[in-house]
C-alpha cells in the first residue's frame, strides 16, 4: 500500500502536534507545547533544525537536529528521529532522517549523538545499521516521595549543619544580591566531574541565569545549595525541578571538590524530598550516567528505581583531523 507521506520544514504552528507524537512515542514522560519552546529557546551560536512528516495532513512523525549549548563544538551535532508507534516501519523514519542529515550537510558536521532506550530495540538496530555506536548509558531512576523512609537518615541534615554548613534553598537566599552569581560559580565547578558524551564547553553568566532563573520549571524553593558558613561561597547543590507530569525532575547534584565525602549532596537531596513531601508530590526523576558510582550509591540508598537505560549513540563522520571514517552519503545509503 503506497502512503500518502509529506515531508516538510517544522514550522510554529505545529508545536502542539510534535507535542503528541512525542506522547505517543514516550508515554512515561510528559512533552508540552511549553517545554519544547523552551528547548528550543537556543543560543545563537546553536545550529538547528526540524521536518515533520504528514500523512492525509496530519504529523505522525519528527526529525530534528541541534547542538548542545553545554557541549558545544561546531561540527558536532545532535539528531532524533521519532514516529509515532502506529506508523512505523513504513520508511517514515528513514524519510525524515534522509532530511536531517542533508539539511546537516552544509554545516560539514563530523559527528552525529543520538540516543534511545534500551526496551526500543528496532530503534537500536537502525542506529547500528547507520553506523552509529553506542557511547554512553544512563539510568533514569525513579523514587516513590511519599513512600521514602527518612528514617535511617535521621541527624544526616543536623549533622551537615552542625559541620558548618548552611543548607538553604534559592528562595531563601534572594536578598543576597550576588546570590546568582554565587550559585553560577558553584554550577562551574559542580558540572566540571559530570559525565558526558563529549568535551564541556563553556557556558557563560547570561546564559546560565535565562536556564535557571528565567526558566518557567525553575523552582527558587527547591533548588538546594549547601553554604560554607566561614566563607559565605557556595559549596554544593541538589536541585528539582516542575515538570508538566505528577513528578519533580532532579536537576544538577554536584560538590566542589573540596567538600565531597561530607555529607553534603545526601544532605541536600533529603532537603528535596522532604520539600516534595510536603508539597504531596507523588514521584522524583532522576537521570546517572551508569559509571557514576559516586551518584549512583546515594541515588540507591535512597531507594529510586532504575527503569530501562539510555544509551547515546554516535556517528563518526571523520576525526577531528579530517580522517573520514564514514561519509554522510555512506550513511544515507545504509539507511
Ligand atoms: C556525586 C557527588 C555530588 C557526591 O557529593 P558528596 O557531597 O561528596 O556526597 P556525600 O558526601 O553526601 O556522600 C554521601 C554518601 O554517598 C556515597 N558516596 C559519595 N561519593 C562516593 C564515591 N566517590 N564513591 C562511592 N560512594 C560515594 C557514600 O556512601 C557517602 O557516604 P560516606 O562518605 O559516609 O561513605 C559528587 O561526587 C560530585 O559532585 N560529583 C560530580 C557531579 C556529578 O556527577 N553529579 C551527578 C550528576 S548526575
Amino acid at each position: 500500500m503506497t502512503i500518502n507521506l509529506v515531508v516538510r520544514p517544522f514550522e510554529e504552528r505545529d508545536y502542539a502536534a510534535i507535542a503528541e507524537v512525542f506522547n505517543a512515542a514516550w508515554p512515561d514522560q510528559a512533552h508540552t507545547e511549553t517545554a519544547l519552546r523552551e528547548d528550543d529557546d537556543h543560543a545563537p551560536q546553536i545550529k538547528w533544525g526540524r521536518f515533520v512528516a504528514e500523512i492525509d495532513h496530519r504529523i505522525v512523525g519528527v526529525g530534528e537536529y541541534t547542538q548542545f549549548e553545554g557541549m558545544y563544538h561546531p561540527q558536532r551535532f545532535a539528531a532524533w528521529v521519532t514516529v509515532r508507534p502506529e506508523f512505523r516501519s513504513q520508511g517514515i523514519g528513514k524519510a525524515l532522517y534522509r532530511q536531517v542529515v542533508a539539511a546537516l550537510e552544509p554545516h560539514d558536521p563530523i559527528s552525529i549523538l543520538s540516543s534511545t532506550r534500551e526496551d526500543q530495540t528496532a530503534a537500536i538496530a537502525w542506529l547500528h545499521k547507520l553506523g552509529y555506536l553506542e557511547k554512553m548509558k544512563y539510568w533514569e531512576s525513579r523514587l516513590d516521595v511519599q513512600a521514602f523512609d527518612f528514617a535511617p537518615y535521621a541527624g544526616k541534615i543536623e549533622a551537615a549543619e552542625a559541620a558548618g554548613f548552611e543548607l538553604k534553598c534559592l528562595k531563601e537566599l534572594e536578598s543576597d544580591p550576588e546570590y546568582q552569581q554565587k550559585s553560577y560559580d558553584l554550577w562551574l565547578e559542580a558540572r566540571l566531574d559530570v559525565p558526558r558524551p563529549d568535551a564541556i564547553s563553556e557556558v557563560g553568566f547570561e546564559d546560565y541565569c535565562k536556564w535557571v532563573f528565567g526558566s518557567s520549571y525553575y523552582l527558587p524553593e527547591a533548588y538546594f545549595v549547601a553554604v560554607d558558613t566561614k566563607t559565605g561561597q557556595y559549596v554544593a547543590m541538589s536541585t528539582l525541578w516542575k515538570s508538566d507530569g505528577d513528578y519533580l525532575g532532579t536537576g544538577l547534584t554536584g560538590t566542589r571538590r573540596a567538600y565531597r565525602r561530607l555529607g553534603l549532596a545526601l544532605a541536600l537531596k533529603l532537603k528535596g524530598i522532604r520539600f516534595a513531601r510536603e508539597r504531596g508530590v507523588k514521584e522524583i526523576r532522576t537521570g546517572n550516567e551508569s559509571n557514576n558510582r559516586a551518584m549512583l550509591s546515594i541515588n540507591e540508598a535512597m531507594g529510586f528505581v532504575k527503569q530501562p537505560i539510555w544509551a547515546d549513540y554516535v556517528l563518526t563522520i571523520k576525526e577531528e583531523a579530517a580522517m573520514p571514517a564514514a561519509t554522510l552519503a555512506t550513511a544515507r545509503e545504509e539507511s
